[in-house]
């Protein structure tokens, strides 16, 4: 059984993810439209991680025997400076959402609910590759600035990224 409290903040996750993968479709959006088909599949593949994250958590919901409630999504932004811009505003957004990720895990011991705490693990786990995924490409774009190839070769090898489940969804099938 989820207290009031954690309930609540399990259902604030929900729309954070959405509101993540609504983001990231924004962030695909900009990238299509400016010449870079390859970060625009990276961006929608990130699209498709986010609900992930919300179906997890939806699901967790479900299991302990909760009540899912959906709020509205807030507007994302929909225009960035620059590439630099749209992979350094997704960096900043990963570091808040590990903020969101910790404060749940702060609030679970303070409830004592130690099974949810258990569920936020793959969580921490997964905001340290997010941030470190973003950190790289933003290291990279630093280092080819405006040169043309190395722009075209990273387009290319950020539009070779795949979608694979969650494993906590996979594993719930
Ligand atoms: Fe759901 Fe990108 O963290």
């Amino acid at each position: 059984m989820l207290s009031k409290k954690i309930e609540e903040a399990l259902n604030a996750q929900i729309n954070a993810e959405l509101w993540s993968a609504y983001l990231y479709l924004s962030m695909a959006a900009y990238c299509h439209s400016n010449g870079k088909p390859g970060m625009g599949k990276w961006y929608e593949v990130q699209f498709q991680e986010e609900q992930d994250h919300a179906k997890i958590f939806f699901n967790y919901v479900i299991q302990r025997g909760g009540t899912v409630t959906l709020k509205p999504i807030d507007a994302v932004p929909t225009e960035w400076k620059s590439l630099l811009d749209v992979f350094e505003s997704t960096l900043a957004h990963e570091q808040k959402v590990t903020a969101l990720i910790n404060e749940l895990f702060a609030l679970t011991a303070a409830e004592k609910d130690y099974a949810t705490q258990s569920a936020l693990k793959w969580f921490i786990d997964e905001q340290v590759e997010e941030e470190e995924t973003a950190q790289n490409i933003i290291d990279n774009l630093k280092m080819i600035q405006d040169n043309g190839y190395g722009l075209y070769m990273l387009d290319k090898e950020l539009g070779a990224r795949t979608y694979t489940q969650a494993a906590p969804l996979a594993s719930a099938q």
